[in-house]
C-alpha cells in the first residue's frame, strides 16, 4: 500500500483557523490577477474598439482551441512596481493549445503604455522565449507595440538580457526547428521590427498592423521626408513591396485564424516519453490544502498532507523513508504523469542531501520528470554538521540538480531560505517552472535571522555612538535596530515581491495547484531529453 493516510482532522480548531487565513491569500491572489488582467480606463479600451481592434487576452482566445486550458506565466509581473502604470508588464505569456498542439503564446497588451517594454517587460518576454525553446514549443507572437519604454532605456537596450536578445532566440529557436511566427495585429517599431521580420512565418493585418525601423516622426526629423505609417509599412507594402511579412489580412480575426491555419500546417506531432496512466483524483481534497498549511510561517507540517492532495490516488511510492526522514522522496503520478517527488520535511542534514542526491539519479536512469518541493529553512548548521561534511553532501545535492537530464518543475509551498533554496531546485537552477503559493516566503534567510546575525556584527559600532549605555538602553537599541530590517525582510521575501520580478513563473493558488502541474509536466513531454553528465561528485 503506497496511499497517503492523512493524519488531519478537518474539524480542529487549528484546521479552521488555517482554512480562513490561506482561503482569504487565495481570495486576494485571484482579486489580484483579475485586477492586473481587466482593470483598464475606459478610455483606452474605447481607444481599441475604435480602432477595430480585440484585447490582448480576446486575441489570445481567439487562436487557442475552443475550451482548451492556458497556462498563463507570470500574471503579476511588475505588481506594485512603475507605480502601478505596468499592469503584467504590458504583456501576456503563456501555453495553450492551437490545433492539438501545445504552443507558446507571447502577446503584447497596447493597453498599457501602447504595449511598450519596461524591464519586467522584457524579463517576461525572454522567459516566455526560454520556456519555448526548453519545452520546444512552436512560438506564436501577437506583436502590438511601441518598442522599448523610452524613460527607462538604460534598463531595457543595452544588456546581454535585454530587448536585443528577443531577436537572438527566435534566430536561435528557429536554428532548432523550433517554429516562430509572428501576427502583427498593430505597432511593430524600431527593434521590435525584427519580430515578425525574424519569424519564421509572419501575418500582417491591414490598417493597424504596421512594421518599421522608424515611425513617420521619426523619419521627418531624421530625413525631413513626409510619409504616412501605411506607405511607411503597412500591410499592403510588405505583403506586396518590401517581402517583410508573408501573409495579408483583412481583419485581425483572419489574422488569428491565419495563426491556427499555419500551426495546422506544421507537420508536427508530440512524442510522449514516458509511460502514462489513466489519471485518478487524489482521495483527499484539494481545499483542505487551505486547512493544512499553517497560518504562521514558522510552524511546521508535514509535507506528505499536501502530497496526498496533488497526486493520483493519493499515492507515492516512498524511496527510504526510514533514511534521512528530512527528506521526502518518492514515486508518484499527476494526472497520469509519472513523477519524482523531492519534499523537504524539515531542515536538511546530510543524510537527507545525500537520499535526495541518489534519489535524482534514480528519475534521470529512469527518465522520470521531477517535482521538488520547497518547504525549506536551509542547511543544519553547527559544529557536528561542518565536521561530518554537510557542505559536500549539498554540494553533492547541487551537482545532481543541475545535471540530471529530466524535466524538474519546482513548486514552492512554504518558505524558501540559504543554501535549501540552491539545492531544491531553485529559480537559479533553470527548473523548466518554478511555482509559489501566496503563503510563501522566501529570502536568503528569515527576517529574525537577518535582523540577529547584522546586530551581532553591527552592536559594537553602534555602541560606540553610546555613552555609557545601561541595560535597558541597550534593549532600546536592540529594537531600533531590528525593526527596519525585520521591515525590509517581511516586505521583500514577500511572493508578490517575488512574482513581480519574475523570480518565479506565477503564484497559484494551491487548489489549482495540481492542474497547473499537470499542463506543465504535459508541456516538457514535448522535448526529447538529453543525455545526462554528472561532474564530480565530492566523496
Ligand atoms: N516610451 C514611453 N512611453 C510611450 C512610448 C514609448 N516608446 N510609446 C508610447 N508611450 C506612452 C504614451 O506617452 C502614452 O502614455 P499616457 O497613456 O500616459 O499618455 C501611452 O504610452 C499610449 O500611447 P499613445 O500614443 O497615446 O497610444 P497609441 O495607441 O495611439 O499609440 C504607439 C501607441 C506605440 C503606436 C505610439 O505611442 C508610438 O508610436 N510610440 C512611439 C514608438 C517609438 O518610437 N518607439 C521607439 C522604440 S525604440
Amino acid at each position: 500500500m503506497t496511499e497517503i493516510i492523512s493524519q488531519i482532522n478537518p474539524n480542529s480548531p487549528d484546521f479552521k483557523t488555517n482554512y480562513a487565513h490561506n482561503q482569504a491569500l487565495a481570495a486576494e491572489l485571484n482579486a489580484r490577477q483579475n485586477h492586473v488582467a481587466t482593470d483598464r480606463s475606459e478610455r483606452v479600451i474605447q481607444r481599441q474598439r475604435n480602432r477595430g481592434k480585440l484585447l490582448v487576452r480576446e486575441r489570445i482566445d481567439a487562436i487557442l482551441d475552443q475550451n482548451s486550458p492556458f497556462l498563463e506565466l507570470s500574471p503579476l509581473a511588475a505588481w506594485e512596481m512603475h507605480q502601478g502604470d505596468a499592469p503584467g508588464a504590458g504583456i501576456v505569456t503563456g501555453i495553450g493549445r492551437i490545433m492539438g498542439l501545445e504552443c507558446m503564446i507571447i502577446a503584447n497588451d497596447p493597453t498599457v503604455k501602447g504595449g511598450t517594454y519596461f524591464p519586467e517587460t522584457v524579463k517576461k518576454h525572454l522567459r516566455a522565449q526560454t520556456v519555448a525553446e526548453e519545452n520546444h514549443l512552436p512560438t506564436v507572437y501577437l506583436v502590438d507595440s511601441g518598442g522599448a519604454f523610452l524613460h527607462l532605456q538604460a534598463d531595457v537596450f543595452p544588456d546581454r538580457e535585454h530587448f536585443g536578445r528577443i531577436f537572438y532566440n527566435i534566430a536561435r529557436m528557429s536554428g532548432k526547428g523550433i517554429v516562430q511566427v509572428a501576427a502583427v495585429v498593430g505597432s511593430c517599431t524600431a527593434g521590435g521590427a525584427y519580430i515578425p521580420a525574424m519569424a519564421d512565418e509572419t501575418i500582417i493585418v491591414k490598417d493597424n498592423g504596421t512594421i518599421f525601423l522608424a515611425g513617420p516622426p521619426l523619419v521627418k526629423a531624421a530625413t525631413g521626408e513626409e510619409v504616412s505609417a501605411e506607405e511607411l509599412g503597412g500591410a499592403d507594402v510588405h505583403t506586396r513591396i518590401s517581402g517583410v511579412a508573408d501573409h495579408f489580412a483583412e481583419d485581425e480575426e483572419e489574422a488569428l485564424a491565419k495563426v491556427r491555419e499555419i500551426v495546422r500546417h506544421l507537420n508536427r506531432r508530440k512524442q510522449i516519453p514516458v509511460v502514462m496512466q489513466p489519471p485518478e483524483d487524489p482521495i483527499y481534497p484539494a481545499e483542505e490544502l487551505y486547512g493544512i498549511i499553517p497560518a504562521d510561517t514558522r510552524q511546521t507540517y508535514d509535507v506528505r498532507e499536501v502530497i496526498a492532495r496533488l497526486v493520483d490516488g493519493s499515492r507515492l511510492s516512498e524511496f527510504k523513508p526510514r533514511y534521512g526522514p528530512t527528506i521526502v522522496c518518492g514515486f508518484a503520478h499527476i494526472m497520469g504523469i509519472p513523477v519524482g517527488i523531492v519534499a523537504n520535511n524539515g531542515l536538511l542534514f546530510s543524510e537527507s542531501a545525500l537520499k535526495a542526491t541518489h534519489f535524482i539519479q534514480l528519475c534521470g536512469q529512469r527518465g522520470t520528470p521531477l517535482l521538488f518541493m520547497q518547504n525549506i529553512a536551509g542547511f543544519m548548521v553547527g559544529r557536528k554538521y561542518e565536521n561530518g561534511g554537510i557542505a559536500k553532501d549539498g554540494a553533492k545535492m547541487v551537482m545532481a540538480v543541475s545535471n540530471v537530464n529530466v524535466p524538474r518543475i519546482t513548486l514552492l509551498h512554504g518558505v524558501s531560505h540559504g543554501a535549501g533554496n540552491y539545492g531544491m531546485n531553485g529559480r537559479a537552477y533553470d527548473p523548466r517552472f518554478l511555482f509559489s503559493w501566496p503563503n510563501s516566503r522566501i529570502s536568503v534567510m528569515s527576517g529574525d535571522a537577518a535582523a540577529d546575525t547584522l546586530w551581532t556584527v553591527g552592536k559594537k559600532s553602534y555602541f560606540h555612538q553610546m555613552d555609557d549605555p545601561t541595560e535597558s538602553e541597550l534593549r532600546i537599541a536592540e529594537v531600533k535596530f531590528k525593526a527596519p530590517i525585520l521591515e525590509q525582510y517581511e516586505r521583500e521575501s514577500s511572493p508578490y515581491f517575488a512574482t513581480a520580478r519574475l523570480w518565479d513563473d506565477g503564484i497559484l493558488d494551491p487548489v489549482q495547484t495540481r492542474m497547473a502541474l499537470a499542463l506543465a509536466y504535459s508541456i516538457t513531454l514535448n522535448a526529447p531529453l538529453p543525455t545526462d553528465r554528472f561532474g564530480t561528485f565530492r566523496m
